[in-house]
């Protein structure tokens, strides 16, 4: 089924269905330091939120349940597992509610590839329920209540270009001008985020890689490429220390990199804990040719632009 009416509404004023909107993203620079007790590494990391969108529609129901529109995949839990189904579950159960809601998300951000596409869902189920329900929630609160989610949730919250710190839940907005183009290219077979961190700690014990620089530091000059639109500028600055990680995971996506700069790609890093790799153009036709090379040789190529919205709430007529 295809989400229609985003914005009919009930007697009484509160809707009957709410459709919200979430970014996928992707990590231009990512700092990682030490594992904390917390079981949790620290970060100093830039997001940047891109039109690759998840939506999720929030229907009336007596329980919280979660649906996939499109194809079955088995790669997504539909269960209490589900990061939306636990993002509903835990409004109701914060502001004392006893109803329930159907989610039918329709997906298009790459599943447990390093993009937040898990996190998305949950802040547009955030979203969407809190309008659904009338509960009006201060956008504090669902801060707080999205970094108790994952890491990434508060970031599909507020969207843009953000600079994160802690757990990456600590967010500070960052200027950025104009659009930038990418191409993202996924993998079939998923990488857990847990698995590469326990993938870095290891090599940094090993005496593989160094241990990180503290301070945890965002490179100037990224920040300021960001701000001045400077695609060049930027790729030069992209960097992950999961990348190291995911590429022992992964060997393959050492090729993935260097196919993307072959088709013409300026740059190109794992998104976050991968495997989908990010590569940067300096022109939104300049990814739509990259794309295309690269599926040529028979690799998937989504184009994506950033900084896109963070969640929100959309109507009909906006659908594409
Ligand atoms: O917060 P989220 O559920 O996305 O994190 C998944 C896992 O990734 C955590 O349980 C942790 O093992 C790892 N992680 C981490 N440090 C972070 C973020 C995530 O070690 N800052």
């Amino acid at each position: 089924r295809t989400p229609e009416a985003a914005e009919s509404v009930l007697p009484g004023g509160v809707p009957d269905r709410v459709l919200v909107r979430a970014p996928g993203k992707v990590n231009l620079a990512l700092h990682v330091g030490p594992l904390g007790a917390d079981g949790y590494h620290e970060l100093a990391t830039v997001f940047l939120a891109l039109d690759l969108v998840d939506d999720v529609l929030a229907e009336r129901a007596e329980s919280v349940s979660v649906h996939l529109t499109g194809e079955v995949r088995d790669d997504v839990p539909l269960d209490e597992s589900n990061l939306a189904h636990r993002a509903a579950t835990l409004l109701r159960d914060r502001s004392g509610i006893t109803e329930g809601v159907r989610l039918t998300i329709t997906k298009r951000i790459p599943v447990a590839g390093g993009m937040g596409g898990g996190s998305a869902d949950a802040a547009a189920a955030l979203l969407a329920c809190d309008a659904l329900w009338g509960l009006d929630t201060p956008w504090d609160e669902l801060l707080a209540l999205a970094a108790e989610l994952g890491a990434d949730v508060p970031f599909a919250l507020t969207g843009g270009a953000a600079l994160g710190r802690d757990r990456g839940d600590r967010l500070e907005a960052v200027p950025a001008s104009g659009s930038f183009h990418l191409v993202l290219v996924p993998s079939e077979d998923g990488i857990s985020t847990p698995k590469c961190y326990r993938a870095l700690d290891l090599l940094r014990q090993e005496g593989a890689l160094p241990d990180p620089e503290l301070p945890l530091a965002v490179a100037d000059g990224l920040l300021a490429a960001l701000a001045e639109g400077d695609a060049g500028a930027l790729a030069a600055e992209l960097t992950n220390d999961l990348e190291a990680a995911a590429l022992v995971l992964r060997p393959d996506l050492a090729d993935t990199i260097r196919a993307g700069a072959f088709a013409g790609a300026i740059g190109g890093v794992v998104s976050g804990s991968g495997p989908t790799i990010a590569l940067l153009t300096g022109s939104r036709e300049a990814a739509e040719e990259v794309a295309k090379t690269l599926r040529a040789e028979g690799r998937a190529a989504l184009v994506a632009s950033g900084p896109a919205r963070g969640a929100h709430i959309v109507n009909d007529h906006e659908l594409d």
